[in-house]
């Protein structure tokens, strides 16, 4: 497999795609980071050597073409977990897979890396798994066309920056009690480091190309279990209040109409199946993948003032 010198990291402003991006910085890669808003992307990733942090809007063919001559890889993380419009999901999700595939043919680009889900399937419970796994079907079809493909499909992300964790972690400073629904929903969380490796060492591997991958942790989690955790880690213990199904529905319908999203009813439907894999962590990439717990100690610990003092005193072994 030929070196890979200049990577197209599409989605690349979020969460995982400043963890990836460090990574291949750090191994001298030229990486183009395309955004719609430059000035909430900027923070960190402008300090990288090497990154380039181009304003553009990729759901534009021609614009997302423009950045994708040139390079030897693309890597397609652009994912959204609500809709602001309906059709957003598959824009986001299917739309983009297509015209990031076109876009790799167009200009004889041979690799290309797929951000998916774990759960995403044609038929399953949500749209945002639905198009997920529809996305996941073009790009199978374009590896059977020649496109050097390989798809990634995390359970939850946790790790500096993350918003899932983070989250409960900021709810549970101010809030007396938690009214949990999905109480037992199922996830198996996955480092963000774990993820980000995953795909930078695939683009060596000539053994990933057209492979599929589920990317998890060590442990399994119920949601209740996680709240708890975080709850411990920060200093912020409180009581969690399990909803039954039926105000978990209602919940989600009404936190999704709210204009800060928590929660949608698609996410409930997304949590009414497990978000765990039979496989483990790939030994492909030769890693064993961390446990939440230690990790999210060091990152949640600076969520709080009070998590600060936790943190602390982890690291003091008191
Ligand atoms: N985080 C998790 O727990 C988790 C778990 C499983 C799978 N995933 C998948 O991993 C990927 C990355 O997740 P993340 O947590 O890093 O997400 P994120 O922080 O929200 O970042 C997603 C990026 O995609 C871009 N984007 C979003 N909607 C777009 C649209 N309609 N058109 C063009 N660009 C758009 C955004 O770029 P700009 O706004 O800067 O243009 C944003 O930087 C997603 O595909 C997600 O579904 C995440």
């Amino acid at each position: 497999m030929s070196r890979v010198n200049r990577v197209c990291l599409v989605g690349g402003s979020g969460f995982v795609g400043r963890h990836m991006a460090e990574r291949l910085a750090a191994r001298g890669v030229r990486v183009i980071i395309p955004t719609r808003n430059r000035e909430r992307a900027k923070t960190d990733l402008i300090v990288l050597p090497s990154v380039e942090l181009v304003s553009a809007d990729v759901n534009d063919p021609a614009q997302l073409s423009a950045l994708v001559a040139g390079c030897d890889a693309v890597v397609n993380l652009v994912g959204i977990l609500h809709e602001s419009r309906s059709g957003d999901f598959r824009r986001a999700h299917l739309t983009l897979t297509e015209q990031c595939i076109a876009a790799c043919k167009q200009h004889g680009v041979h690799r290309y890396l797929h951000m998916s889900a774990l759960g995403a399937g044609p038929s399953a419970p949500s749209e945002y798994q639905r198009t997920k796994g529809e996305a996941e079907q073009r790009v199978v079809a374009a590896q059977a066309s020649g496109l050097a493909t390989t798809i990634f499909r995390p359970s939850v992300i946790f790790g500096d920056g993350d918003s899932f964790l983070t989250l409960f972690a900021r709810m549970l400073a101010l809030a007396p009690f938690v009214p949990l629904g999905s109480p037992g929903a199922r996830f198996q969380p996955v480092w963000v480091e774990d993820v980000a490796h995953a795909f930078v060492a695939a683009l060596d591997l000539p053994q990933t190309v057209g492979q599929c991958y589920d990317l998890v942790g060590p442990d399994v989690f119920t949601l209740r279990e996680l709240v708890q955790l975080v709850g411990k880690v920060t200093g912020n213990e409180r009581p969690v209040v399990g909803l039954p199904d039926g105000l978990s529905r209602l919940q989600a319908r009404v936190f999704g109409m709210l204009p800060v999203k928590l929660i949608t009813y698609d996410n409930y439907l997304s949590m009414t199946v497990d978000n765990v894999s039979s496989m483990p962590y790939p030994a492909v990439f030769e890693r064993t993948p961390s446990a939440l717990e230690p990790i999210a100690r060091q990152y949640l610990g600076n969520a709080t003032p009070r998590g600060r003092y936790q943190a602390f005193r982890y690291r003091a072994g008191r």
